[in-house]
């Protein structure tokens, strides 16, 4: 056997394939691939703890890595194929001023900034394996279809490396600036094709599926591999111990999925003790999870979701036209393509899932922002499913929870400033989008004539 091999996840079929092969889709039936190990053959640590001695030897780049630090638990390389530009240098802060407003107590309450990665989003995590896996095929052309941050971390590996060409598909519906701005500079070719995300993805499967073209959206199994290891750095945060919860915005699905799969894994070889919940959190405008998971009681069924279900909803989706819409573009997507590994995440982890809306979300992130670090929209949606669960009483206020922040505050600027102007019409152009009505933490700039004494009043210092 293998070390590491490609596994579908329909259990009736169960197919394994090499890693030497590309595939984002079984070749029998179609379903979505795990990748799996032959743990006896992998020389794992006995203890998470061990890790750290890795820090020592941080000159050598895998140890400096905060993903293949953990390598042990991905490895499905050979180093000398490995593909790493610094990623997983984030942080784990606890943060007592958001507990109080959440009514939680001092040191519950932290935050895992995803958004310090060399991208300023998650995805590096799992874009470092994609283009570790993508070398080790020899591809020269790689794609993702993307909201912005897919396509930005998939441009700057293709840059530093100078291994692939690298294309890019966005919708033509809403990508923040700064994500677009990213993948512009680092050259990759940007295809704005007429329709949305999930359009946009649907096209570039098929391309990849015909042509020599290297997928790298989360339907490829080797980027959650790297993604598990946001988990580790969790755990490591928190000195190894297991935290109550998890909560994390979902959109294709893939984060999430990633980290059930660390959790079940570790479990397995006995690294930790427990699992902690995972609360999944869509944005009321892209809510298909929630839905499934809270109207239509769609469940993991031990590999056998209700298949007929999930393809009615989305026919008649197709039918009726259904768009995901939400100011938090980076989950602004109706068919998660991971849907079926983000039930087992949620089987794995007792999981929860709720939708938040675009107010909360835009006043979430402006709560983080003023208390630490900022973020985007998308992340805002963690905080505001923290204070939802803790509203219906489902997490309570000692319990040790991490919101995972996925992107970078700088990501999305013009959202930010729409929020803090206080005038609507700032420069003549409506600025605060429809979906707020309120901007309870605005901090517009104070205009004032050049004069000591104007400047004093305005700081009400006299
Ligand atoms: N947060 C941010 C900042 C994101 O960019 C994304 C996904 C998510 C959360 C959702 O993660 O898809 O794993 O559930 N952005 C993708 C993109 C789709 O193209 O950048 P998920």
């Amino acid at each position: 056997m293998e070390t590491a091999y490609q596994q579908c996840l329909n259990p009736d079929c169960s197919a394994t394939f090499s890693v030497s092969q590309v595939l984002t889709a079984c070749d029998q039936c179609g379903s979505l691939l795990d990748i799996a190990y032959d743990w006896d053959s992998i020389a794992v640590p006995r203890s998470l703890a061990e890790f750290e001695s890795r820090w020592a030897e941080r000159l050598n780049p895998l140890n400096f890595s905060g993903v293949w630090r953990f390598r042990e638990l991905l490895g499905f390389a050979p180093e000398s194929q490995i593909v790493t530009i610094g990623e997983g240098q984030t942080l784990l802060q606890r943060n007592d001023q958001l507990a109080a407003h959440c009514g939680m107590t001092a040191g519950s309450l932290f935050l895992q900034y995803e958004g310090l990665n060399p991208s300023g989003s998650f995805k590096d995590n799992g874009m470092t394996a994609a283009s570790t896996h993508a070398r080790m095929t020899g591809a020269s052309m790689t794609a993702c279809a993307s909201t912005g941050n897919t396509s930005a971390s998939l441009a700057v590996y293709a840059a530093v490396s100078g291994l692939f060409r690298c294309i890019v598909f966005i919708g033509s519906g809403r990508i923040a600036f700064g994500k677009l701005s990213q993948a512009l500079d680092y050259g990759a070719r940007t295809i704005q094709i007429r329709g949305d995300f999930d359009d946009a993805l649907a096209r570039v499967r098929e391309l990849c599926r015909q042509h020599p073209i290297y997928l790298c959206n989360s339907v490829n199994p080797f980027r959650l591999e790297g993604q598990k290891t946001i988990m580790l750095r969790v755990l490591e945060g928190l000195g190894w111990q297991v935290p109550d919860w998890i909560i994390v915005p979902g959109g294709n699905l893939g984060n999430c999925s990633a980290f059930g799969k660390a959790f079940s894994e570790l479990h397995a070889l006995s690294l930790i003790d427990r699992i902690p919940r995972l609360a999944v959190i869509n944005a009321a405008g892209a809510e298909t999870l929630s839905s499934f998971w809270n109207n239509d009681s769609l469940r993991w069924q031990s590999g056998r979701p209700d298949a007929a279900a999930i393809a009615q909803r989305f026919q008649e989706m197709d039918t009726r036209n259904e768009r995901a819409s939400t100011l938090a573009s980076a989950i602004e997507i109706n068919r998660p393509v991971n849907l079926i590994k983000a039930l087992r995440a949620l089987d794995t982890c007792d999981g929860v899932v709720r939708s938040v809306s675009d107010q909360q979300i835009v006043d979430c992130r402006a709560r983080i922002a003023a208390s630490g670090f900022g973020c985007e929209p998308a992340s805002g949606a963690s905080l505001a499913g923290l204070l939802q669960l803790r509203n219906e009483g489902v997490i309570g206020k000692s319990d040790r929870v991490v919101c995972i922040l996925t992107g970078h505050e700088l990501k999305d600027p013009d959202l930010t400033m729409a929020y803090h102007s206080a005038d609507p019409h700032l420069h003549g152009k409506k600025l605060i989008p429809a979906g707020v009505h309120e901007t309870p933490l605005a901090n517009p700039p104070v205009v004032v004539d050049n004069d000591e004494q104007a400047i004093l009043q305005a700081l009400g210092l006299i």
